[in-house]
């Protein structure tokens, strides 16, 4: 199967459309036999009938099967009914001969951020379970689910990313297609591909980029993403993955590491802090005799003397060496003080049997919002690259990665720069710790982890409050969620170790 992903057209006057642009990618369906084209949105600039006639004359002439789906520029002016009228349903199910392609609107009207409702999520939902035995399952959808980067604040994720994504790894669908960003860009997470694509003929390109388009192909063993640039200096991106991923180890070679992962444990004196919850966990992680116990934030409920001096005798319980990173709760109120009077340092580091794990603050005092800043990351890759441990984790208590059963709200605000940074340097493992729910999955050769709520009222995920056992074994990862209460374990994954 081979696609041509095209998106964010912009077609209105010449304001801001680049009509040679969009002409010479169109040119390519002459050149080349493609089975499919896809434009994920953005169709028009403003969502007016001329731009939708213009865009309709366009497409014309090309006479293979086409998908199109409407973004957020398409939608202004009431635009939407247009789309109809002029392009065809904005939700729905294409079938080809080898896959399908279920699309939906991810658009919110007059607004630019991204979200798929209950009902559409239901009829994605729906429509995977009934096409689970195509060979080529795709998604297309304007909005982004992962973050992408070089595209500033996160702002527009779908603000239910988390529950997409989980959607998607659950039923291996093999590609994801969207745009919106105007910034070319894939991940690889668990078999399935995230195809971000620039804007194919808009003006408004960003950092320096000009337009572009992916073509991807598929066949039984890879799939193969290239993004071609448009202009003098044309070039070419390609990347292949395998689409078989080893899913069964028979052999995990010896256990190297065990790290503890733990987050929002909200320790006080309040209702709100579940003592017995707290008090089994620890019972049972002392017996689990791990190298190292990390905390990702939410150590105290606030940042208040009452609450640190509990915490820091609580917290001394523990037989394993521990390590913490702060949430904003922490460093509320007095807490920036506290925290460096009873656990030390805000950005603290563990070494140890050739593991390095580094700590990132991402919390800000009287903010729910994380951030680490285009310096801040800057230092710390260039720590990472002096250490030579075979084994390298970053910690943090803000989310790299949606997380289901959550806003968007816990994303770290620069987690497109983060994630693709620590991608590329092929960072082992990262941890975080809000939005109290549990995940993982691996993002090219870099393992997310995200723990759900030690030990407080406050989570959301029906197996309870729990803490994070990671396994680090000579050929795989292992990663498992023990309840806190009752001590039951449910793994989350496992994962081939990278150079294993
Ligand atoms: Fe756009
Ligand atoms: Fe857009």
């Amino acid at each position: 199967m081979k696609i041509l992903h095209i998106s964010d057209t912009h077609i209105n006057g010449s304001k801001h459309f680049e009509e040679n642009s969009l002409r010479e990618i169109l040119a390519e369906v002459e050149k080349e036999r493609y089975d499919l084209i896809i434009h994920s949105g953005d169709v028009t600039q403003e969502g007016k009938e001329n731009h939708y006639l213009k865009a309709k004359k366009i497409f014309s002439g090309i006479d293979i099967p086409m998908v199109v789906i409407p973004g957020n520029h398409d939608k202004r002016s009431g635009g939407i009914s247009l789309f109809k009228d002029h392009i065809g349903d904005p939700n729905g199910v294409k079938e080809t001969e080898s896959g399908v392609v279920i699309y939906v609107d991810s658009g919110v009207l007059d607004s630019d951020i991204g979200r798929v409702g209950m009902t559409k999520y239901n009829m994605i939902n729906r429509a995977l379970k009934l096409h689970n035995d195509k060979d080529i399952k795709i998604i297309a959808m304007h909005h982004h689910t992962l973050p992408i980067p070089m595209a500033g604040r996160e702002r527009n994720v779908l603000s239910n990313a988390g529950d997409l994504l989980e959607l998607f790894l659950r039923y291996d669908v093999d590609l994801v297609l969207s745009g919106h960003r105007h910034y070319p860009n894939v991940y690889h997470v668990d078999g399935t591909v995230f195809v971000n694509a620039g804007t194919a003929s808009g003006k408004k390109t960003r950092y320096g980029d000009v337009n572009s388009y992916n073509v991807i192909e598929i066949d039984e063993e890879k799939m193969k993403v290239t993004t071609h640039r448009i202009g003098e200096n044309s070039d070419t991106d390609e990347k292949k993955y395998f689409r078989k991923e080893k899913r069964v180890f028979h052999d995990f070679g010896k256990r190297k590491f065990r790290l503890i992962h733990t987050s929002n444990s909200f320790i006080s004196s309040s209702r709100k802090f579940k003592e017995k919850h707290f008090f089994n966990a620890l019972n049972k992680i002392n017996s689990l005799e791990g190298d190292v116990l990390v905390h990702c934030g939410g150590i105290v409920k606030e940042g208040i003397p009452k609450d640190y001096d509990v915490a820091s005798a609580y917290m001394s319980k523990f037989d394993v060496p521990v390590v913490y990173s702060p949430a904003g709760r922490d460093i509320n109120y007095l807490g920036y003080e506290l925290f460096e009077e009873h656990f030390g340092e805000i950005d603290q580091k563990f070494r140890d049997k050739d593991i390095y794990l580094r700590g990132i603050s991402s919390a800000q005092y009287d903010s729910p919002i994380g951030i680490i800043g285009e310096t801040g990351r800057e230092r710390l890759f260039t720590e990472f690259n002096e250490v030579d441990e075979s084994f390298k984790g970053i910690f943090l208590h803000h989310n790299v990665l949606p997380i289901p059963h959550a806003r968007e709200k816990g994303l770290l605000e620069d987690s497109g720069d983060f994630l693709r940074r620590a991608v590329d340097e092929k960072v082992d493992l990262i941890l975080t710790g809000t939005s109290s729910h549990p995940f993982a999955a691996r993002v090219g050769e870099t393992v997310v982890v995200n723990a759900n709520s030690l030990s407080s009222v406050y989570q959301s995920s029906l197996f309870g409050n729990s803490f994070n056992v990671i396994d680090v074994y000579e050929k795989v990862i292992v990663v498992s969620e023990i309840n806190s209460l009752w001590g039951a374990r449910r793994v989350l994954g496992i994962w081939e170790r990278n150079n294993a």
